[in-house]
């Protein structure tokens, strides 16, 4: 039951995302520069709460534009009704709808959906990861300087020491490849995937991992904080990778050098 509901939720949001694409709405700014909201956001998200609360309405939902809608029940949904918002406002389609499905505080299903891809990432605790329907596990690279990263940069600089730019700049010196795609939830779909051998961010927010870590933890991979410790995505750092390179990456991170 709560299997379908997530997937014709998530296919409601995403129907929203094409209907819009590349088409005329607005966009709205959300305080820092180049932080968007657009109207096809705000569509998405009301199309999954159609879903949502047709079919479970005591549900709690959490999701991105409209905040915390908190009720009695110990299921709570987790979405992003847009990630990648930047990429989908230029018109790039490398976006997604992510929700994921908290049961008692542990996740229990996640979904993320690239309409323009046609690609439909899914899981549920124990029981493995599908990209439309077929399974899929991450890579088995086992070194970090053969491997093919991915990270994200914040919207507001982090002014940290070892920060973004610096872990950036240590990997791209030993020629390390680090993509950016501007959606975590896809980064952490395509790890899983094994297309990436490993993905790392710094701020992240619990709509962008939800679904996309428990991907990753399905798909065989290791998801920890930055500091290696079991990952809490109401928490902003994360460390996603296939397991083998997880030691390496997460060393860097904490300071290390290659
Ligand atoms: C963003 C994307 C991006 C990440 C940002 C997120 P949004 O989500 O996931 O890859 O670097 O931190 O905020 O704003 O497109 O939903
Ligand atoms: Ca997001
Ligand atoms: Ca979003």
């Amino acid at each position: 039951m709560i299997k379908n509901t997530l997937l014709s939720a998530i296919e409601a949001g995403a129907g929203q995302l094409t209907k819009y694409f590349n088409g005329s709405f607005t966009i709205a700014s959300k305080g820092s520069l180049n932080d968007l909201v657009t109207e096809a956001d705000h569509a998405s998200e009301k199309a999954i709460f159609k879903v949502i609360q047709e079919n479970h309405p005591d549900h709690f939902i959490l999701s991105e534009e409209t905040g915390s809608m908190p009720t009695a029940s110990t299921i709570k949904w987790i979405i992003d009704p847009i990630d990648g918002t930047i990429n989908f406002a230029n018109g790039i389609p490398i976006c997604c709808v992510s929700i994921g499905v908290e049961e008692n505080g542990e996740m229990l299903m996640g979904a993320v959906y690239n309409p323009f891809m046609n690609e439909l990432f899914f899981a549920e605790k124990g029981k493995g990861a599908t990209l439309n329907d077929k399974p899929i596990k991450v890579s088995d690279k086992d070194h970090l300087l053969s491997s093919c990263l991915v990270t994200g940069f914040p919207y507001q600089y982090l002014d940290t020491e070892n920060g973004p730019l610096q872990i950036f700049e240590k990997l791209i010196r030993k020629a390390i490849p680090v993509r950016r795609l501007g959606s975590a939830a896809l980064d952490l779909c395509w790890t899983a995937a094994g297309r990436f051998d490993g993905f790392y961010e710094h701020k992240l927010q619990v709509w962008d991992s939800a679904a996309g870590f428990l991907i990753v933890q399905e798909a065989g991979g290791t998801v920890t904080d930055l500091k290696g410790d079991k990952y809490n995505p109401y928490q902003p750092g994360i460390i996603a990778s296939n397991g083998k390179i997880h030691h390496q990456l997460l060393s860097l991170i904490k300071g290390g050098s290659l």
